[in-house]
This record gives structure tokens, sequence and C-alpha cells, in this order.
């Protein structure tokens, strides 16, 4: 039989598993991932790491206050949406792009970011952690080709960033060195897979291979043959050699073919059927 007091801490764990998952969805998302301010002078670091421009919308997942979203419209003349669980943040979110004047481009609203389209956006920003970074990965890496992506503090594994800095932080409400790691990413296009060569290039073969933002490319053509490593931004893929592609959806077009043979420049691809 179990001893009195280890009854009682089962009981005590069972109660507070009962109160957990009984518990509303936002107070259980906000313990996960609590509310913290991402300081001014970092916000619009993130914002700059990520060149956002008036063309851009940009998703905050996880927009607190909302200060990302607003200093995205007020600076940037960028239009916006943040997602933020607890609908009080939400509230203060609008208050605040009202006060700012931007209500109409800087928009809040109380949705859980796992069931947010991501699709919409050409930037997010994030300052969440890195479990739910690495939950996020897929649907950010499935995102249209040259989406960015700015991550406050927490990286995605082996996802390397495009671009990483440091920036003082003296206002930051957490940990001992007041320093923010941002990280940049900026979604690669699906370039994996056997292309063959259309029009005058039928019958040349480019053989893809993909991890993230770097690929590795046999290109043949006639009797010819040349292995390419390179890497891959947005829908632009640049290899040692002066090797140069891009991605337009279905169709792959050889920019520049280097300096060794085969020389293919101009020469389209699509993907081989079967
Ligand atoms: C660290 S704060 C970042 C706030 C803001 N993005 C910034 O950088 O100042 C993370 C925010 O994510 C929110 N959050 C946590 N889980 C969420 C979820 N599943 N969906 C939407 N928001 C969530 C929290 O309530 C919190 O406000």
């Amino acid at each position: 039989m179990a001893k009195p007091h280890l009854l009682e801490i089962r009981r005590a764990a069972l109660a507070a598993l009962a109160l957990c998952l009984a518990a509303p969805a936002a107070l259980r998302a906000q313990d996960e991932v609590p509310f913290v301010v991402t300081p001014d002078n970092v916000t619009l670091a993130m914002l700059e790491l990520a060149q956002v421009g008036p063309q851009d919308f940009v998703l905050d997942l996880g927009s607190g206050d909302g200060r990302i979203v607003i200093l995205a419209a007020r600076r940037f003349g960028a239009r916006g949406l943040g997602v933020e669980i607890v609908p009080e943040l939400v509230e203060r979110s609008r208050r605040h792009a009202a006060q700012a004047g931007v209500a109409d481009r800087a928009t809040f609203a109380a949705q859980d970011l796992f069931k947010t389209d991501l699709s919409q956006a050409t930037v997010i920003t994030m300052y969440l952690l890195q479990e739910v970074n690495l939950q996020l990965r897929p649907d950010l890496l499935a995102l249209r080709p040259g989406t960015r992506i700015v991550s406050h503090d927490w990286d995605m594994g082996d996802w390397r960033p495009d671009r990483s800095l440091t920036v003082d932080a003296p206002d930051k409400p957490v940990g001992r060195d007041k320093r923010s790691r941002l990280h940049l990413w900026v979604v690669p296009a699906q370039a994996e897979g056997v292309w063959c060569g259309t029009g005058p290039n039928r019958g040349a073969r480019l053989r893809l291979t993909q991890k993230y933002q770097t690929f590795g490319a046999t290109l043949s053509a006639g009797n010819m043959t040349r292995l390419v490593v390179g890497r891959i931004d947005g829908v632009h893929l640049r290899g040692v050699g002066g090797f140069a592609a891009a991605i337009d959806g279905a169709r792959l077009r050889v920019t520049d073919s280097g300096d060794a043979p085969p020389a293919l420049p101009g020469a389209e691809f699509e993907r081989c059927a079967g």
C-alpha cells in the first residue's frame, strides 16, 4: 500500500491535471508562451531585418499588446494582422492602433495562432518559444517562396536562419544579459526533384536535391555533366561557378549556367513527368 504522503501527492497531482484539462484554452496557451513584450528598439530591428515596406502584410503570431504590427504600419506603411489568444490583449492592441492612427492597417484577432491562415503574410514575426517555432516549421516551409520570417530569440533547429544578429536590449523584461537575438529566414522554393529541359533544350536534365536553403544539382546535356552546389534565396538558386536559376511555379529557368559546360543560358525546365 502507498504511504499516506505519497497518496496525498498523487491526489494533488491528479487534481492539478484535472484543473489543467478544465482550464480555458487562453489560460493554457498563455502559460506555455506568456506575454512578454519585445522592447521598442528590438521591434524596430526585427522589422528592419525583414526589410518591411508598404507592400508587405505582416503577421505577428502571438501579438501581445500589438506593438510589432502597429510599428510596421506606422513606420513602414505596411498592413498587418496580430493574432493573440488573450482577448484583453487584443482589445488593448486595437486601442493602441487607434491611438497611433493606423487602425485601418493594423488589425487584431483573438485567435489561436495554430488555427491561423499563414498564407496571407509576406512577413511573419514571432516571439514564442523554440518548441512552438518547431511545431510551426512545416507550415512555414510550405509558404510562398520569398516569405520572410523573423523570430525574436528562438531559432528553428536545423533550419538555420539566413541571417542572425544580436541587439542590445536594456529594456528587456526577461533574462540577465540585456540582449536579444534575432533570426531571419527567407522561405526557399521547393526545388527538389528532376527537371527536364524544354524547347531547344529538350534532353537536358537538372537533378536537384535540397535541404532547406541549400541545394546540390547535377546538370546534364548531351555528354556533358556538371555538379553544382549552392543556396536558395526565395525563388533564386545561386551556385558555385556563377550558376543561377529561378523557379516560377512549375518552371525553372537557368539565368546563368556559369563558367563550365554544359552551357545552358536561358534554358527552361519543367518537372519531368513520372
Ligand atoms: C512573448 S509574447 C510576444 C508578444 C509580442 N509578439 C511581442 O513581441 O511583443 C507571446 C504572446 O503569444 C501569445 N500566445 C501564446 N500562445 C498563443 C496561441 N496559441 N495563439 C495566439 N497567441 C498565443 C501570448 O498570450 C503572448 O501574448
